[in-house]
């Protein structure tokens, strides 16, 4: 690295899922560690990054608009340096350097540890062919045991974490610890398995060790990442690539090695990670886990979920669509039938389990039918929430090339305003459930909008402040607090008691048993 680049200061922006947002925590550890500083102006950084995602054109589009306003600064005389991470450079390729000139590199979401070395050239001014101005993986990592390189440099970039006390001031109680790389399920309306590559499970020693350090720090909350974080399954001593060819494993240190093994006690399932988390690591308060697949929650899952007290009641399972042929055709690989099993079985082993879900409306040949299948779906499981999507046809994917995009856009506009009110009716009802109990939230933030005293403020009453935090079945709660103590309790769990509701919204006061705290 150059001498001036400790004065060089990025604006990073991250767009996507969680999965990114832990990637730039780990870019901007990386990049500090170098001499970097982070800078919260796009205006006048001398670095600006954007983490991308392309799970939907609208994610693209957001992007694409910033790097058009930085080309107008950049052309008109602007010294600013501009890296395009993540999955969209992954999906798109070389081409974008050509499509978009003032792009000074890319790096996809599995060459993150190159990239000190393509920001170094970019500062240095080396003119370099588009070649050597981006590091992709362009499906490497499905072909072959070259598997094993690669994952030894993204697993150090995860173990690179640092966890210095200043991480509590600048990240809070709350982090994200990866357990799952990349996806192997290829739905076809899907962008991620091309993205983030083939799926890779971590080692449970790294995880394990990983949370103990956040917890250290003094993390309570943590939450673990994967696309299909229940299929986690980690093979001690030798793994299977994507061809089914055997691979080293990377142990704890990261030595290469491989050992003959009995098959039965060297393999550990999510549940036996939860379990181990649990157990290995008591200053968590709540353990939490996204996103969950259908198909693959055994009852031992359940169970140690409903055994293990710090482990949240909480599972985000998208069901994506309620008719079996649309499900067929996104190469789902469970039925409908299917999903309400797991659904029943998992209220049945955890009663008071808050599930939350994805629906993508719009997918090719969708009929009324199929979408009132849908309808029936989501009255049925009554999530607590649901997030809904337009259809969005993704090049690369099966479904781009297989299924004309049929259905006209004002149709799945309808069908998606639909589900949302219908959504928020259950959301109502499954959130004024909680009047009147006293529940434990973990205490996010303090909220933007300032509570309004109403009428005459009374001069010796203290100025109140509105926290919000979460359940341990995820729904959103505020609270009013006096002032003084407000930022002493973010990042604690406090009891509150519910008061009112809202359909995406709990509403409450401080207990009395915690007042007299
Ligand atoms: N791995 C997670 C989800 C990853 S993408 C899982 O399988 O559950 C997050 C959500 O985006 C998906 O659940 C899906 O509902 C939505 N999505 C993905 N691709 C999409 C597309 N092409 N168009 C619209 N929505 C899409
Ligand atoms: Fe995409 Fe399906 Fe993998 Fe989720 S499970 S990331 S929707 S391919
Ligand atoms: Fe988007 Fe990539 Fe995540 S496409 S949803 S940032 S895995």
């Amino acid at each position: 690295m150059t001498s001036a680049a400790p004065s060089k200061t990025i604006f990073l922006e991250t767009f996507g899922c969680q999965m990114n947002e832990l990637d730039s925590e780990l870019v901007q550890d990386q990049l500090s560690t170098l001499g970097f500083t982070f800078h919260d102006s796009r205006n006048s950084a001398d670095v600006v990054l954007f983490n991308t995602c392309s799970v939907r054109e609208q994610a693209e589009n957001k992007v694409l608009s910033r790097i058009g306003e930085l080309s107008v600064e950049k052309a008109d005389g602007r010294d600013v340096i501009i890296g395009m991470l993540g999955c969209l450079p992954e999906r798109e390729g070389e081409s974008l350097l050509s499509k978009y000139p003032s792009i000074d590199f890319l790096c996809g979401p599995s060459e993150l540890n190159m990239l000190p070395s393509l920001l170094d050239n970019a500062i240095q001014g080396i003119a370099l062919n588009r070649a050597d101005r981006s590091a992709l993986q362009g499906n490497r990592s499905r072909r072959s045991a070259a598997l094993s390189a690669a994952e030894d440099n993204l697993e150090l970039l995860d173990l690179s974490r640092s966890f210095n006390p200043d991480y509590l001031q600048t990240k809070g109680k709350s982090a994200y610890v990866r357990i799952t790389r990349g996806c192997n399920k290829f739905c076809t309306y899907c962008v991620v398995p091309n993205t983030r590559g083939a799926e890779v499970h971590r080692p449970p020693d790294s995880i394990i060790d990983e949370c103990k350090e956040l917890a250290e720090t003094g993390v309570i909350e943590v939450t673990l990442l994967g696309q299909t974080v229940n299929h986690y399954r980690y093979t001690h001593g030798v793994a299977l690539n994507a061809d089914g060819i055997e691979v080293p494993q990377i142990g704890p240190g990261l030595t290469a090695f491989k050992k003959p093994v009995a098959p039965s006690d060297h393999v550990t399932t999510f549940a036996n990670l939860l379990q181990r988390i649990h157990e290995e690591v008591p200053e968590l308060q709540r353990i939490r886990f996204v996103t969950s697949y259908p198909r693959d929650f055994g009852d031992d899952i359940l169970t140690v979920m409903r055994d293990c007290q710090r482990i949240c009641n909480y599972l985000h399972v998208p069901a994506q669509s309620g008719s079996n042929r649309i499900l067929k055709l996104m190469n789902r690989g469970y039925t409908v039938e299917e999903y309400l099993e797991f659904v029943d079985r998992a209220r049945a082993i955890i009663p008071d389990v808050e599930i939350a879900g994805d629906i993508i409306v719009g997918f090719p040949t969708e009929t009324e039918e199929d979408f009132q299948a849908t309808v029936d779906l989501i009255k049925h499981v009554r999530f607590k929430n649901n997030f809904v999507f337009h259809y969005s046809p993704r090049p690369g994917t099966v479904a781009i090339d297989r299924f004309e995009d049929d259905v006209p856009r004002d149709v799945k506009r309808r069908r998606l305003n639909e589900l949302l009110d219908i959504g928020a009716v259950i959301s109502g009802e499954v959130h004024r459930a909680y009047i009147g109990q006293e529940i434990d939230i973990f205490v996010e933030k303090v909220s933007s909008k300032e509570h309004q005293q109403k009428g005459v403020e009374l001069r010796w009453e203290q100025a109140k402040v509105q926290l919000s935090g979460r359940t341990a079945g995820d729904l959103i709660c505020v609270f009013d607090v006096n002032q003084d103590v407000a930022e002493s309790m973010v990042g604690e769990i406090v009891q509150v008691k519910i008061t009112e509701s809202a359909p995406l919204l709990l509403k409450g006061t401080l207990s009395v048993a915690q007042l007299a705290k």
